[in-house]
């Protein structure tokens, strides 16, 4: 038996990296995972990969950034299992730039996809959860939620969102059975991480060094807290930000 046997989860972005990690990782415990990714061949990707390990998982193609996709991926969850149990709030990317010249796209689209989507997300996961007196919401922040970063200040400020919300929704219904967790992760080894390297915005040398650990952390690192502060065991952890880190944040005054 799993610690989430017969649990219904939703994951975004959960086609690649962290999601994809937290997606198998939910699975292995027993969940059902529903897929939600806005890359139709990535969510398909995972899915196959998630059935052949002999997990149950099935794809929703959704754009977090829409009310009315939010709402159509809950409400088809909830029609279909009669329930919803776990949602984590994953999606996102990451553009950096100097703010002076950083084009209103880039920060329209990093607010949209990792603050109004995780908004919109919790707000119709949380309608199926309250009507239900249970539910675990988890958001994927970030370290750059906590402090200052230049060149970050359109992802720094959803995140720095994302735990605000985090904070605000779990006091708010903390009292009707829904818990509100974020986890924010270090530097992690992902595409996401990859891409910077190779667009030449970051080396992996500089931020092994500026972590206290010495290195950067890798996905099942952060997915295991994930699946702790989703179960049963966390059951009196609402309303906070877990950092996981390697020692990142404590360090503050440690330049890049
Ligand atoms: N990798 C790191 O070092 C790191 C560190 C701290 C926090 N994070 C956070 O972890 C999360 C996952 O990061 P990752 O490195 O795995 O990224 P990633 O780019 O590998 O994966 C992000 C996924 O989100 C999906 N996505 C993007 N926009 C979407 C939308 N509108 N609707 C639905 N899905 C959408 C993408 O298609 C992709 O599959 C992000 O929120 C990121 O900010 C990452």
């Amino acid at each position: 038996m799993g610690e989430l046997d017969g649990r219904i989860a939703i994951v975004t972005g959960a086609g690649r990296g962290i999601g994809f990690g937290i997606a198998q990782r939910l699975c292995s415990a027993g969940a059902h995972v529903v897929v939600a990714e806005f890359n139709p061949a990535l969510g398909q990707e995972a899915v196959s990969k998630l059935s052949e390990q002999g997990y149950k998982a099935t794809f929703h193609e959704t754009d977090v950034r829409k009310q009315e996709s939010a709402g159509a991926l809950v409400d088809a969850v909830a029609s279909r299992f009669g329930r919803l149990d776990i949602l984590i709030n994953n999606a996102g990317l990451a553009t950096i730039g100097p703010t002076e010249t950083f084009p209103l796209d880039d920060w329209n689209r990093q607010i949209d996809v990792m603050l109004n989507g995780v908004f919109l997300c919790m707000q119709a996961a949380g309608r199926v959860m309250l009507q239900q007196g249970t539910g675990v919401i988890l958001n994927i922040a970030s370290i750059g939620g906590l402090g200052a970063w230049p060149m970050r200040s359109a992802y720094n400020s959803a995140k720095a969102g994302v735990i605000s919300l985090t904070e605000n929704i779990g006091c708010e219904w903390a009292r009707r059975g829904v818990r509100v967790v974020s986890v924010s992760p270090g530097v992690t080894r992902t595409a996401m991480l990859q891409q910077m390297v190779d667009e030449g915005i970051a080396t992996l040398d500089k931020y092994n060094r500026r972590t206290p650990m010495g290195r950067v952390g890798e996905i099942d690192e952060i997915t295991s807290v994930v699946q702790f502060l989703v179960s049963d065991r966390a059951s009196y952890i609402t309303a906070t930000n877990v950092t996981v880190d390697g020692g990142w944040t404590a360090w503050g005054n440690l330049p890049l």
